[in-house]
């Protein structure tokens, strides 16, 4: 996909988030929403979803796709890592990840972008794709002001 469709397509599901999720204050009405919107509204993605932080770990939230696992060490796999550097973390090969958690053997790379509210890392948003490298600097940019959306509420 060409940069610029990038953008368009990131800036119209912005635009769609924010009218769904518009005076709801249910944040899993609203991630629910949100995993649905991601899942269908972006190209070649197999899990689209949330963990949200309880105590030490990551506890699965509302997506899109297969059953995933439910409780991730905060610092484990993809999710945990970014949750604890409160930073995305994009990764194009899944397989060369240390502590990678395979939840889909279909999944090939991944992009998490954590929720941090307060300067705390309260969860994370999960994109898995079955693409290899399918993730770029634009679907991170294009994810983390969709996190800034829902946040805002
Ligand atoms: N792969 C993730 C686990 C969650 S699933 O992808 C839905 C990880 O390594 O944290």
């Amino acid at each position: 996909m060409q940069y610029r469709e990038k953008a368009t397509l990131y800036r119209d599901l912005a635009a769609q988030l924010a009218s769904l999720i518009e005076g709801e204050p249910d944040r899993i009405a609203n991630a629910a929403n949100m995993a649905a919107l991601v899942y269908y509204g972006l190209p070649d993605l197999n899990w689209a979803g949330f963990y949200f932080t309880q105590g030490n770990e990551l506890v699965l939230g509302p997506f899109q796709g297969q059953a995933a696992c439910v409780r991730i060490p905060w610092g484990g796999g993809v999710c945990g890592t970014a949750a604890a550097c409160g930073a995305s973390v994009m990764v194009p090969d899944v397989h060369a990840f240390p502590g990678h958690i395979a939840c889909d053997p279909v999944t090939q790379s991944e992009l998490v972008v954590p929720l941090i509210e307060g300067g705390r890392v309260t969860g994370v948003l999960d994109l898995d794709s079955p693409k290899l490298g399918h993730f770029d600097v634009k679907d991170q940019a294009g994810c983390e002001h969709l996190v800034k959306v829902f946040l805002r509420r």
